[in-house]
């Protein structure tokens, strides 16, 4: 295809990624207008003429999801419009991830709602970092590259070289993300068993395996209230366990989790920057490692039409 530039976009949600990203690609950001109207409506213009280029537009649709998702929507309409050759949306973090299936009568099923808005708004293809869950890829009818931050995580863990380590899984749904992890960090393993009350609440949990005297790194995809991890360190801690380091990809941080994880027996809790940590919540024990050089990878790859998949393959993780 003639013309066929890469050109990359932020979207409001987390700029200072966009900008890493941009670095790591040696490129320029691209220039683009975003306002709000007096009404709160969203306006947007690219600024520059994008006709015929392979256009990739970074959003999170973390925080506030509803706002984020269609700013991006109106971002890919925008470029659809002004004859873009092909459009991407990168989105580090999937908003309305956990709304995957039913689980009562009368539910959405919001994760595909989210995909055939993409789809419908002019998105050729869609990029995402760790997924809650792999069935959502499905509700995709145009390309999706899920791309994991474990690499990121991994090389993270080991520079601390933790002796005695056991990587827990803190609830069933995360144990195959683990088992990866104690592989892969010649580690134990130990799994939590977590039952949900009411959506957000963490109700009752058990441990699987021995934890006494180890050292522990807990994995997850998320933590939002922060609930299954705080509960986690707590049992770990009630049976024994030495030092406790958490490990997650996506930070969202709802309601007052940061305070729940500060006073938890916790010793480091490392997250990425998929979703942007506001200053004043960056408490002592975090560590954000940056997705930049992913992402920045993954996007020359799809540009180059290289495969996405060797990048994480060659550090032992399968996608
Ligand atoms: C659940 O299946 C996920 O992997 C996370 O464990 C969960 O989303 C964390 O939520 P919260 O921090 O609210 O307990």
């Amino acid at each position: 295809m003639e013309n066929f530039d890469l050109v990359l976009f932020s979207g409001s949600a987390n700029p200072k990624l966009t900008e890493g990203i941009a670095e790591h690609l040696g490129i320029a950001l691209g220039k683009i207008r975003i306002e709000r109207f007096a009404d709160n409506e969203t306006y947007v213009q690219f600024l520059e003429n994008i006709r015929g280029k392979d256009v990739f537009l970074v959003q999170p649709t973390c925080n506030p999801a509803n706002e984020n998702i269609m700013e991006l929507l109106i971002m890919i309409d925008a470029a659809k419009r002004a004859s873009a050759g092909r459009i991407t949306a990168v989105m580090p973090f999937y908003g309305y991830r956990r709304q995957d299936r039913k689980t009562e009568s009368r539910e959405p099923i919001t994760a595909k709602l989210v995909a055939d808005l993409l789809t419908a708004a002019g998105a050729d293809r869609v990029a995402v970092i760790d997924l809650h869950s792999g069935q959502v890829q499905g509700f995709f009818d145009i390309p999706l590259d899920n791309l994991t931050a474990e690499p990121l995580i991994l090389n993270y863990l080991r520079s601390k070289k933790l002796p005695s380590l056991t990587v827990v899984a803190p609830d069933v749904g995360s144990a195959k993300g683990a088992r990866d992890f104690a592989r892969l960090l010649d580690a134990e393993m130990a799994v939590i068993s977590k039952k949900r009350g009411v959506h957000d609440e963490v109700e009752t949990v058990s441990l699987i395996g021995e934890v006494k005297g180890r050292n522990i790194a807990i994995i997850d995809d998320e933590i939002s209230t922060g609930g299954t991890i705080v509960n986690a360190a707590k049992i770990l801690k009630e049976n024994g366990a030495g030092d406790i380091y958490v490990a997650v990809t996506h930070a969202i941080l709802a309601g007052n989790a940061i305070e729940k994880l500060n006073s938890a027996p916790i010793k480091e809790l490392i997250v990425t920057d998929t979703i942007p940590i506001a200053s004043e919540r960056a408490i002592g024990k975090i560590r954000v490692l940056s997705v930049s050089e992913i992402l920045a990878k993954a996007i020359g790859n799809i540009h180059e039409n290289k495969s996405v998949s060797e990048l994480f393959e060659a550090r032992g993780i399968k996608k």
